[in-house]
Order: C-alpha cells, then sequence, then structure tokens
C-alpha cells in the first residue's frame, strides 16, 4: 500500500503546498508574497492575511499537479513552528480542517529539521546521493544558524548556533546597508560575482566553541560605511560589487570556520548545506573547495530546495507517519520550538 503525504508551509512569507508519495515529490507549490518588498522586511499582519488568501488555491494547486484528489491524501503534515504565529496559524487551522473532513492523521513537522531533510526528497527518473549518518548539515536561513549533528531522519542534535542574528539577517541587514532590496542576499550574491573580495576587510567575531555571532559584522560594516560616505558620498555606489564581494566573503569565512572544527571535532566527513542561504553560490563554491581538501562527501540541495517550500514539509511526515508519530486536533503552532 503506498502513502500519499500532503505537506503545507507557512511559516514565514512563502505559502506552500506539496505531495509526497512514498517519499517521492508528486507536486510542490510556492506563492511568494511581494507585498513585503516595498516594507524592507516582512511585515507579520500582511503576511498572515496573504497566507490566507493564498492556502486553498496553492493546497488545490499541488494537488492537481499531483494528479490526487482530497481523499487520496493519507495524511496531513503542516509546520508547527518556528515561524511568526500570525502566518503558522493559518497553514495550522487549515492542516486541522482537512485532517479532520477526511478523519486522517494530522503530522506536526519543525520548520528546521524539514530544511535539512530535503536532503531525502526522492524524484522521479532522479537519483541524487543521501548522506548517509550520521552527517553534520550547516543550516543557515534569514531566522537560524546552526551546526546539526543528524544522526537519524529524526534524530537531531544542534551542536552550535548564533547567539545573535542568522548568516541570511548578515546578508539582508548589509545589502540594506548599500541601499540593495529586501531581501537583499541573492542581490549580494548577484553583485559578489563582479567584485574583488579581498578588497574590504571586516572583522570577525571571537566566539568560543561552535557557536556564531553576525552582529558586529553588521555594526563594523555601518561605521565603515559611515566614514567611508563622509570622504565620498558616492563610496557606495562606486563600490558596490567589492563591498558585495568582501561582505559575502566574511560571512563565508565565519561560517566555514565552525563548519570545519565541527567536522573535526567530531570527527564527521559528511557534510550537508540546507536553509535560504545555502542558495549563496560563493558559500557552495567553498564548501566544494574545501571538501577537496578535506575529503569531505558534501550533500548541496537543488537550489528551488534551499528556501521555504512545502516539499521538505511533506517529507518529514512521511518520514513520522512510518513511524506513527500523529498530532492531536487540539495542537497549537510555536513560534519559538526547540529540536
Ligand atoms: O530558509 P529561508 O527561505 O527562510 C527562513 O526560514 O528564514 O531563508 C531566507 C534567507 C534570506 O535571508 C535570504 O536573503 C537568504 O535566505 N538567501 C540568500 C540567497 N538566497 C536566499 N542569501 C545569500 N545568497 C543567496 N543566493
Ligand atoms: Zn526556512
Amino acid at each position: 500500500m503506498s502513502t500519499t503525504i500532503l505537506g503545507i508551509e507557512s511559516s514565514c512569507d512563502d505559502t506552500a503546498a506539496a505531495v509526497v508519495r512514498d517519499g517521492v515529490l508528486l507536486s510542490s507549490v510556492i506563492a511568494n508574497q511581494d507585498v513585503h518588498i516595498q516594507y524592507g522586511g516582512v511585515v507579520p499582519e500582511l503576511a498572515s492575511r496573504a497566507h490566507q488568501q493564498n492556502i486553498v488555491p496553492v493546497v488545490d494547486a499541488a494537488l492537481k499537479k499531483a494528479g490526487v484528489q482530497g481523499n487520496d491524501i493519507d495524511a496531513v503534515a503542516f509546520t508547527r513552528g518556528p515561524g511568526l504565529l500570525g502566518s503558522l496559524l493559518v497553514g495550522t487551522s487549515f492542516a486541522k480542517g482537512f485532517a479532520l473532513v477526511r478523519n486522517i492523521p494530522l503530522i506536526e513537522v519543525h520548520h528546521l529539521q524539514a530544511h535539512i531533510l530535503v536532503h531525502f526528497i526522492e524524484q522521479e527518473g532522479l537519483s541524487l546521493p543521501k548522506p548517509e549518518f550520521p552527517f553534520l548539515c550547516l543550516l543557515v536561513s534569514g531566522g537560524h544558524s546552526q551546526i546539526v549533528l543528524v544522526r537519524d531522519h529524526l534524530e537531531m542534535e544542534i551542536i552550535g548556533k548564533t547567539i545573535d542574528d542568522a548568516a541570511g539577517e548578515a546578508f539582508d541587514k548589509s545589502a540594506k546597508l548599500l541601499g540593495l532590496p529586501y531581501p537583499g542576499g541573492p542581490f549580494v550574491d548577484k553583485l559578489a560575482k563582479l567584485g574583488d573580495e579581498t578588497r574590504f576587510a571586516f572583522s570577525k567575531p571571537r566566539i568560543p566553541g561552535l557557536d556564531y555571532s553576525f552582529s558586529g559584522l553588521k555594526t563594523s560594516i555601518l561605521y565603515f560605511l559611515r566614514d567611508q560616505q563622509k570622504l565620498n558620498p558616492g563610496f557606495i555606489e562606486e563600490n558596490k560589487n567589492d563591498l558585495c564581494a568582501s561582505i559575502q566573503k566574511t560571512i563565508i569565512d565565519i561560517l566555514m570556520d565552525k563548519l570545519i572544527k565541527a567536522a573535526s571535532d567530531y570527527g564527521i566527513s559528511r557534510i550537508a548545506l540546507a536553509g535560504g542561504v545555502s542558495a549563496n553560490s560563493g558559500l557552495r563554491n567553498r564548501i566544494e573547495s574545501e571538501a577537496i581538501k578535506r575529503n569531505w562527501d558534501t550533500f548541496i540541495p537543488e537550489f528551488r530546495f534551499t528556501t521555504d517550500n512545502a516539499a521538505m514539509i511533506a517529507i518529514t511526515g512521511y518520514f513520522k507517519y512510518g513511524k506513527k508519530i500523529f498530532a492531536p486536533q487540539n495542537i497549537s503552532p510555536l513560534a519559538r520550538m526547540e529540536f
């Protein structure tokens, strides 16, 4: 008998639904919310309203694309947290209703665990290598930066994390200082390709162990730009590419230093990337070059699975379904949520 899971993701500003059958992706649909661009960041109230508008058409489209009916679904997996509470409520309420009407199990999913499990999505006609356990995953998104020791699909331990900003925030806040649109990460990535990454040096944090810190970098960029603009008001425009390249290099250096330490401390050479920032071309290149130097086996997700999506929710739901880990109907979403 086959198992068909509907996954729903609504933790931030993307409304997404996906269908997975026996671990194989049948469809993945995402509605992005452009409404936030003009505000330079996600406005929580507007995000919840947009989710409310998008959720029915997005789920409909995912079912149609997968060629299944609502009644073919065996369980509904949804993002319980972490994320924006109002946004999570939309996906959670929809999932509850969908499960209740059909009398099928409800499965709660941790958004960050799901980002890591993209490495296990099967696709028709595509056979990508999957990491064997245990492996280390550098999980870098707009809200989180962590090094995770993955012992099994559902057994993970955070061994290092940011004590302030996430890597994605470091990209986005730096981009804002340079006058780039939100979210700035992809713009920095694009301009960095045209610049000299050795042109400017920014200070790196001295944090013990495997933890990260990015707030100092933002402050040092802010002061640097302020001082330079006093001397030359056109400084940013004239040096944008080199600034992007140098900022990106600093963020990648910070990420890689701790990842290399973690790999050596734990004696693990299977290294995976996940989360929105893993779309960054500089980070992807660096991890590949370190892999050659250090004999690592690396696992880098397809671009479409780096940022928020529901395929990752559905595949996590599939693993939980196998272990019969179901959620009750009175479950509530959590803005903050431990692993
Ligand atoms: O995982 P994600 O879609 O959402 C969260 O769960 O936070 O990550 C979004 C983050 C944003 O900060 C965005 O700027 C960053 O991922 N990002 C990038 C790139 N693409 C997305 N950062 C650097 N380079 C990129 N190419
Ligand atoms: Zn995410």
